[in-house]
């Protein structure tokens, strides 16, 4: 046997199972696709993993594995396919292939089980380790075991076998010690006990779970290895787990946060995204949603009812109720809201302020620039220190394409313009109320439409009567 110190330092290869279809989930979409605060359940199996360093990393993939591979894509990871779903052991016989020549420990855990952390698994490799086993199994006490396959230990409490609920007796059923499906083996025995496996079972599958017996029946150091809570190591089988761990999952991320030092005003009421980050004494209201690769920086306020998604955000920036940001970018001490819209590429520099229904698509808009009111700027850069009025709107696509307005600094643009694209409007200018701006206005010029109103007196009086004859008619 290798000295302790050794067999400490022996290779660690991990294989994530991630071929399954996932029945149960009624989904045209593979199971391990379905998300988790933003991000599918496997990539967070493999980010888990990779914290581990080690050696080699296999997903075995099968049910739709072009869209698993290409959404789970990530440095080091080797994806091995698995033709047809024959069962768990047949998966992990998908990896051989990868790991030819491969004399460490493998790690095994399903791509199903996203809260998993990387401790855990650490953890459970030392324990395998530390007692030199050739196979251990994490194992777990949920309140329910429902389908779980259900953990045999003899009096002495050695681990014997693990049956499947399917095919557990009424008595081995009441067992409530279950199999995670998290497994820590020795690479060589590993392999020559799948080539032994049998699908004599209820569902006709090669079950990775009888490898555990095998091992007991040559004598092999075995052990199965309690894991410190049981909803790290739940897997998603349903929609309703799904939606339970979401809610798991949310609380952890908000705890996350509060821990890092951010306000949430109504914590349940805060949906996190796995990549969004918030920086310190920023205060979040009611029902925000932050989704995707947010970047909320520290001391901003932000009132609630708002949707957040793929945005990097300042320091001091302010989000009055109700708006929906989407791939923007919000500068220091800048202001959106109440009921604005960002998306497509929008930029706010420093102190720049949007407000009420307010739309800004693939535009910048400068330092301290405002657009309080009412408006669409669309494909415009605006210099700083411009103002433009409520009703203000450019009419940047003719039918066919879309053109760009570009504003100059310290413009005044009157409410009700129209500015029809292309066109420059140099710095300075001054454009009157209600104007149709359809050519560029020089620095510092003053453009207005000529149309002049006219009053006619009494004209009111004069109308009502003539309706009310014809109404007598
Ligand atoms: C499995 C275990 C069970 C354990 C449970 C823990 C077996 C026979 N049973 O049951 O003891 O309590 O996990 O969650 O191992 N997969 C493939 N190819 C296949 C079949 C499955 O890659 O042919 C993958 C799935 O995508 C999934 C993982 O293996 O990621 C587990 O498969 P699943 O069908 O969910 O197994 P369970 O019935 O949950
Ligand atoms: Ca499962």
């Amino acid at each position: 046997m290798a000295e302790p110190d050794q067999h400490q330092a022996r290779p660690l290869g991990i294989v994530i199972l991630a071929a399954g279809k996932g029945t149960r989930m009624r989904s045209e979409r593979a199971k391990v696709l379905h998300h988790l605060a933003g991000q599918p359940l496997l990539t967070r199996v493999i980010q888990t993993s990779q914290r581990l360093h080690p050696s080699r990393l296999v997903v075995v993939v099968g049910h739709q594995a072009a869209a698993v591979q290409a959404a789970c894509q990530a440095d080091g990871v080797v994806f091995a396919l698995q033709k047809e779903q024959r069962g768990t052991g047949d998966a992990v016989r998908a990896a051989q292939a990868p790991l030819v020549g491969f004399r460490g420990d493998v790690l095994i855990v399903s791509g199903d089980v996203p809260l998993l952390t990387t401790q855990t698994l650490a953890r459970f490799v030392a324990d395998h380790r530390a007692h030199q086993a050739t196979l251990s199994v994490l194992t777990a006490r949920p309140a329910d075991p429902a389908q779980y396959g259900r953990v045999m230990r003899r009096a002495d409490g050695q681990v014997v076998r693990i049956v499947e609920a399917r095919d557990a007796s009424a008595r081995e059923r009441g067992v409530r010690e279950i199999n995670t499906g998290i497994y820590c083996v020795a690479a060589d025995f590993l392999f020559s006990a799948l080539d032994r496996l049998q699908p004599t079972n209820a569902q006709g599958e090669y079950y990775l779970t009888d490898i555990v017996a095998a091992a007991v029946r040559a004598g092999l150091p075995t052990r199965a290895v309690p894991a410190p809570n049981c909803h790290e190591v739940e897997g998603v089988n349903s929609r309703q787990e799904l939606a339970r761990m979401e809610t798991t999952r949310q609380e952890q991320l908000r705890r996350q946060w509060m821990d890092a030092g951010v306000t949430f005003e109504d914590a349940q009421t805060v949906y996190l995204s796995e990549e969004a980050t918030i920086g310190p004494d920023t205060v979040v209201g009611p029902n925000t949603h932050i989704k995707g690769k947010t970047a909320i920086g520290s001391h901003c306020r932000i009132d609630g009812n708002a949707y957040i998604e793929n945005c990097t955000i300042g320091d001091n920036v302010r989000i009055y109720f109700s708006v929906v940001l989407s791939d923007s970018q919000l500068g220091d001490d800048s202001s959106a809201g109440p009921f604005s819209h960002m998306r497509g590429g929008a930029v706010l520099a420093p102190q720049a302020e949007i407000g009420n229904f307010v739309e800004v698509k693939k535009s910048t808009i400068g330092e301290r620039t405002k657009a309080k009111h009412l408006a669409y700027i669309g494909d415009a850069e605006i210099g700083r220190e411009a103002n433009i009025g409520a009703g203000t709107i450019t009419c940047n696509y003719d039918g066919f394409r879309k053109h760009r307005t570009r504003i100059g600094d310290r413009v005044q643009v009157g409410s009700d313009t129209t500015l029809v694209a292309p066109l420059t409007v140099h710095d300075d200018a001054y454009i009157a109320t209600a104007t149709t701006v359809r050519q560029d206005v020089p620095a510092g010029a003053l453009v207005f439409n000529r149309r002049q109103e006219e009053i006619r007196e009494g004209w009111t009086a004069a109308k009502r009567d003539k309706e009310r004859n014809k109404k007598v008619d």
